[in-house]
């Protein structure tokens, strides 16, 4: 099992390493958000992904949800998660939205849980105990996210509304899991604060992650966490539980960390370190 997120194949490069991707016939990949902006990029990279892959499992970016004036698909908030809900149905991709796959390959079996939750300005700054201080010490210091200008939030009135509406439809579908079987949980947000803790512009983690989920990793048995968003792709621990960080990331970013791997990252079985690149499957330094 791979994973890999923020593809961002509105970017020639990373287009391109979708489209020299080879076949893994046997294998799965999760695919944690930030594809693209625009419905037919998001679309394209998908039927390509699942054209190469026995299962691939995606759950949206912010990316997925902004509503761009140049997408002729110009659905906001919900309706646009439906609709991109929907196409994945079509192409044969799962969603959130769908019963959660059962991994029978090396050490499973394991429930794969994809996740849609969103984010809730509660990973805010220190000094500040609201969202409307967190967001105010954003725009003072000019790190605001481009989600404030094009990721609606429709119907809900804010995207914490959202995130909190998400978590409540979310919760009770992990504490319906069988006990006993372990769980992989997929999101493109971290579910705990810790990985923010390192961001070069702390004001951003208010975009990253909602604290609602902060044990979801302990109550709901995960053996693996998989995320993105970050673009600082690595492995950590916490409580005892692997967290993959899987970001592609922006083709300029190779040349401020030439050491980050751009690679689909091996999940499981646990040989970590293996990763897939256009042509070959090489083992990398750890990051
Ligand atoms: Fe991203
Ligand atoms: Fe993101």
């Amino acid at each position: 099992m791979f994973a890999v997120s923020d593809l961002h194949v509105t970017f020639a490069e990373n287009r391109e390493f979708i489209a020299s991707l080879p076949a893994f016939p046997h294998d799965w990949l999760l695919v944690a958000g930030d594809v693209a902006e625009k419905v037919a990029d998001i679309e394209w990279t998908l039927r390509a992904l699942r054209a190469r892959f026995a299962t691939v499992v995606w759950v949206p970016g912010n990316h997925e949800l902004w509503s761009l004036g140049t997408d002729p698909v110009q659905l906001r908030g919900e309706a646009r998660y439906q609709y991109l809900v929907a196409m994945c149905r079509r192409v044969g991709v799962i969603t959130p939205e769908d019963p959660f796959p059962l991994w029978r390959g090396a050490d499973g079996p394991m429930v794969i849980v994809p996740l849609f939750v969103l984010y809730d300005y509660s990973f805010r700054p220190e000094g500040t105990t609201t969202k409307s201080e967190a967001l105010a010490v954003a725009y003072e210091t000019g790190i605001v996210c481009s989600d404030e200008a094009v990721l609606y939030p429709d119907p809900y009135p804010s995207r914490d509304a959202w995130c909190h509406a998400r978590v409540q439809v979310t919760e009770p579908r992990l504490a319906e899991l069988p006990r006993g079987i372990p769980t992989l949980l997929l999101s493109h947000f971290p579910l705990t604060r810790e990985p923010t803790l390192v961001l070069k512009y702390p004001e951003f983690a208010q975009w990253c992650g909602t604290e609602l989920t902060a044990d979801w990793h302990v109550r709901f048995g995960a053996r693996v966490v998989v995320y993105g968003h970050l673009h600082i792709p690595g492995t950590t621990w916490q409580d005892g539980v692997r967290f993959e960080e899987v970001s592609f990331g922006y083709p300029g970013e190779v040349e401020i960390y030439p050491d980050r791997p751009r690679c689909l990252r091996q999940i499981l079985p646990t040989e970590p370190e293996c990763c897939a690149t256009g042509t070959t499957v090489a083992v990398t330094k750890s990051v």
